[in-house]
C-alpha cells in the first residue's frame, strides 16, 4: 500500500527473522512477570501479537525445589505459538543445562535469557542486569546455551540500557551475545537504576541497531499505535515490545498493525468490546488455573480494564474484592451484556 507505514519504515510488515524461526509480524509483548500468563499471552496473540513470552523462570529452580513452580510458569498452550520461554541465571553452566532442559521438555518457540531485570534478588544471583557489569559473561551464558541446544532453537537477550548509566556496557553485550550465537537482542531503554521511572532513552535503541548484525527489538514507552510508529522510525530497530501499553488493552497489537499497515487509526473499542475481552480473559484464567488461582491472577488484570469510564470504580470495588468467581464471572457477563455495541458519542464542547 502506497500509503502504509510501512513503505516509509522500508521493512516488509510481516516478516521476521529470529535465527531460523520466521515470524509474521514485528510487535511482541514484552514479558511481564506477575502479568504475562497464559491467558493474557493467548489474548494478545489473538490480537495481533507476532510473539509472546513468559513470565521469567529461574534456572536454578528447574533443577531443584522451585521445579513445581517453574512448570506452571513455563507452561503454554498451542494458540499461543510462536512463544517464548524466559530464563535469567548468572551460571553459564546452568544455564547451558536449563535451555537444554527447556527445550527437550517445553518445546518453546525461542529461548530468551532476562539480562535486564533489576530487582535486588535477581542482583544476587549475578542475574538479570547484574550482567551489565560484566559483559563478556553474556557471551559465555549465550554460548553454553547455543552449544547445549545444539543451534535447534533460537536464543535471544533482553536487556537495559546500562547499570548505573548509559556507558558502553550495553554495547559489549550486544558484541559478545552476538559473537556467542544469539538470535536477537531485546533492549529495554531504561538503566537499571531507572527501575521504571523517567523516560525511555530511545537514542539508545538507535545506535544499538547502527551497531548490530542481529535483529534489535526496542522497548519502552510504547502506548499507543503512534508510538509504536515513532519508536520504528526514530530508532530503525527490526521489533518492537509492548508491556504496561498492553495491560488491559490486549488488542493494541492490533492498533499498532492496522496503523501501520494503513495510516490510519483504527476505531477506538467500544466499551463493550473491552469488557467482552476481560470476561474472555477471565474464562480462559479459571479453564487454566481453576476457580480461585484463575480469579486471583484476574484480580490485577481487572484493575486495567476497569479503568476510564463511568462507574468503574464502584465495579471495580464489587468485582475485585469478592471471592466467587462465580459471582464474578456472572456480574462481568451482565454487565457487558447491558452495554450498548458502541458508546454513546461523547458531545464536543
Ligand atoms: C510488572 C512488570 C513485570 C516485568 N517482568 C519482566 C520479566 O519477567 N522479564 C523481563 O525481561 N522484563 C520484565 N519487565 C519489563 C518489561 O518487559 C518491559 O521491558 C518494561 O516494562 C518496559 O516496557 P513498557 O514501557 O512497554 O512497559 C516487567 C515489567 C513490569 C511492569
Amino acid at each position: 500500500m502506497a500509503d502504509s507505514p510501512w513503505s516509509t519504515l522500508g521493512k516488509p510488515a510481516r516478516e521476521f527473522n529470529m535465527g531460523q524461526l520466521k515470524l509474521n509480524g514485528r510487535v511482541f509483548l514484552a514479558p511481564m512477570a506477575g502479568y504475562t500468563d497464559t491467558a493474557f499471552r493467548r489474548l494478545a496473540r489473538r490480537h495481533g501479537a507476532a510473539m509472546v513470552v513468559t513470565e521469567m523462570v529461574s534456572s536454578r529452580a528447574l533443577f531443584g525445589n522451585g521445579r513445581e513452580k517453574s512448570n506452571e510458569l513455563m507452561e503454554f498452550t498451542e494458540p499461543e505459538r510462536p512463544v517464548g520461554v524466559q530464563l535469567f541465571g548468572g551460571d553459564p553452566k546452568i544455564m547451558g543445562e536449563a535451555a537444554k532442559l527447556v527445550m527437550d521438555e517445553v518445546h518453546p518457540d525461542v529461548i530468551d535469557i532476562n539480562f535486564g531485570c533489576p530487582v535486588g534478588k535477581i542482583l544476587k544471583c549475578d542475574a538479570g542486569s547484574a550482567i551489565l557489569k560484566e559483559p563478556q559473561r553474556a557471551g559465555w551464558i549465550v554460548e553454553a546455551m547455543v552449544k547445549a541446544t545444539e543451534g535447534k532453537v533460537p536464543i535471544t537477550v533482553k536487556t537495559r540500557a546500562g547499570y548505573d548509566a548509559m556507558d558502553n556496557a550495553v554495547f559489549e553485550v550486544l558484541e559478545a551475545v552476538e559473537g556467542a550465537g544469539a538470535s536477537a537482542l531485546a533492549i529495554h531503554a531504561r538503566t537499571r537504576s531507572q527501575m521504571f521511572e523517567g523516560k525511555a532513552n530511545w537514542d539508545v535503541i538507535t545506535r544499538l541497531k547502527q551497531k548490530a548484525k542481529i535483529p534489535i527489538i526496542g522497548n519502552g514507552d510504547v502506548k499507543s499505535a503512534e508510538d509504536a510508529y515513532n519508536l520504528f522510525r526514530q530508532t530503525n530497530c527490526d521489533g518492537i515490545m509492548i508491556g504496561r501499553g498492553s495491560m488491559g488493552s490486549p488488542w493494541i497489537f492490533e492498533e499498532i498493525n492496522h496503523y501501520l499497515e494503513t495510516g490510519k487509526p483504527m476505531k477506538s473499542p467500544s466499551l463493550k468490546f473491552r469488557l467482552g475481552v476481560a470476561l474472555e480473559q477471565l474464562q480462559c484464567a479459571i479453564e487454566v488455573r481453576g476457580e480461585r488461582m484463575g480469579l486471583l491472577e484476574m484480580r490485577k488484570h481487572l484493575t486495567h480494564y476497569f479503568k476510564g469510564f463511568d462507574g468503574a470504580k464502584e465495579m471495580r470495588q464489587n468485582l475485585l474484592t469478592s471471592n466467587d468467581p462465580e459471582w464474578v464471572m456472572k456480574s462481568l457477563a451482565e454487565i457487558q451484556a447491558s452495554l450498548p455495541a458502541e458508546d454513546p458519542a461523547v458531545p464536543v464542547a
